[in-house]
């Protein structure tokens, strides 16, 4: 998994989705990639961009003659939209005109310019319970209820969507918190068997291992049940059920907010399971999927806390920095799908400068919930991510959290690896790990514990 993970990083993207491609012949993968080109094709036409109007992206191997920036001192000068400043260019006095006012500002430009917005009418999730079982992780007692969430197809009826969720709690315990990640639940290399696929070093538990010693739960649901990680299955899915099999409109919504859709639906379903406490759930992901988790937390109140994972561009680093992956990146047929169509504008007739937001004012919208951003080491996990470049949004949320009298970083200096900025409501740590949550799980649990509280070992 992490192998497959760190492959994908390297050799930059083509269209290609985990669970989706494995496994497919190359005639399959073939064919998929071609209804993708015609997707992504399609899309360039209705935003009125020939395929010479749109910038290429530099390339994610470093030996390559186009590869992507990785020196700081050729990161470009830029300047950061302000969250705290209207559009009429008022200044927001206090978290009161942040939450009334500005925020919806910030979250409309998300929503028209980058994510795409949520169909009027979305049909209802019925979740049903597959299997409950009294099991192990690890050698602790847990429950464990495999779920699936049957969307209602009835104004399509010959395209169907089940969501696949796992919900493992300590056993005989009351309701207890839960960590969400959107991932695996059976590793794609190995279906059997459901064993949890430990992202940590073999010298320390699994993260699963971790949340339950700690009388936590977790859960995993599984994005592509959700919506296809490609642009071939735009016309299945949720987005593809929502437009009746036809293909999207510019502003339609993304696989990104389209799997954060499917985390608050798993919410919804958590708020009547007598093992969870809803009040307390946090979202955690890595790469895409941690791109997909601060999404889900910046669209969704009911997340508690968040574990965002290497989320790189497109997620919590700033899209207008010049180092590692670039917005022209996020715009070819490899990406586009997480996006809405109208996103690839910025790789042609903008610039990631003309943005009205920038990756700062994502985080800002989780304000005041604490959030924690991850990251690896360039030596292993490399440069495309942008470690510093989620540092510099993770510090430039600061302004927002502040005016709820929460905690920054604390610096805006970027630390020394390993360094865990934890103090506050936003926290950072870049791990000496390649590209996993892995080595970040124990000081997000203990950073996690300041508020949840109750931790069995307190
Ligand atoms: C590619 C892509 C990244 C993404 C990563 C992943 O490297 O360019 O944006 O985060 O795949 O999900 O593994």
């Amino acid at each position: 998994m992490m192998k497959f993970l760190t492959c994908l990083l390297m050799t930059g993207c083509v269209a290609f989705s985990a669970s989706a491609q494995f496994g497919l012949t190359p005639a399959q993968r073939d064919s998929l990639n071609k209804l993708t080109a015609a997707d992504h094709a399609d899309m360039l036409q209705q935003l009125g961009i020939t395929a010479g109007q749109l910038r290429k992206g530099p390339s994610g191997n470093p030996k390559d003659p186009n590869a992507a920036n990785s020196s700081e001192a050729k990161v470009n000068q830029y300047n950061l939209p302000d969250p705290l400043t209207f559009k009429n260019g008022q200044k927001v006095k206090n978290a009161r005109e942040w939450t009334e006012k500005r925020r919806p500002e910030i979250a409309a430009d998300f929503e028209t310019e980058i994510y795409g917005k949520l169909p009027a009418q979305i049909p209802a999730v019925n979740w049903q319970i597959v299997s409950d079982k009294d099991t192990l992780v690890g050698n602790q007692a847990i429950r464990q209820k495999i779920l699936k969430g049957i969307v209602d197809n009835a104004a399509f009826p010959s395209m169907k969507v089940e969501i696949s969720l796992l919900l493992t709690t300590p056993a005989s315990a009351p309701a207890v918190p839960v960590v969400l990640e959107f991932g695996f639940i059976r590793s794609p290399f190995n279906p059997g068997p459901i064993k949890p696929i430990g992202l940590g070093s073999a010298a320390e538990p699994t993260w699963q291992e971790q949340l339950i010693s700690r009388g936590w739960g977790y859960a995993i649901i599984e994005p592509a049940s959700i919506q296809a990680d490609n642009g071939a299955g735009l016309t299945a899915g949720i987005i593809g059920l929502v437009n009746k099999g036809r293909r999207r409109k510019p502003t339609d919504w993304g696989a990104l907010r389209a799997w954060a859709w499917g985390a608050s639906r798993a919410i919804d379903y958590f708020e009547k399971d007598k093992n969870v406490d809803a009040k307390r759930i946090a979202i955690e992901g890595l790469s895409r999927y941690g791109k997909a988790a601060i999404v889900a937390m910046a669209f969704e109140p009911r997340i508690s806390l968040g574990f965002i994972g290497s989320s790189g561009a497109g997620g919590a680093k700033i899209l207008r920095r010049i180092f590692g992956e670039q917005v022209e990146n996020l715009a070819s047929s490899g990406e586009y799908h997480w996006f809405s169509g109208k996103f690839i504008q910025y790789a042609s007739k903008n610039t990631p400068d003309d943005l009205p937001v920038d990756a700062h004012e994502l985080i800002a919208l989780c304000a005041p919930r604490p959030v924690f951003i991850s990251a690896g080491s360039p030596q292993v996990e490399g440069h495309w991510i942008d470690a510093r470049g989620m540092f510099e949004a993770a510090a430039h949320a600061d302004a927002v959290y502040k005016l709820f009298g929460k905690k920054d970083l604390g610096t805006m200096q970027f630390p020394k690896l390993g360094t865990p900025l934890v103090d506050g409501e936003i926290a950072f740590r870049q791990h000496a790990g390649g590209h996993s949550t892995g080595p970040n799980w124990s000081t997000w649990i203990a950073w996690a514990c300041r508020y949840w509280g109750d931790c069995k070992y307190d």
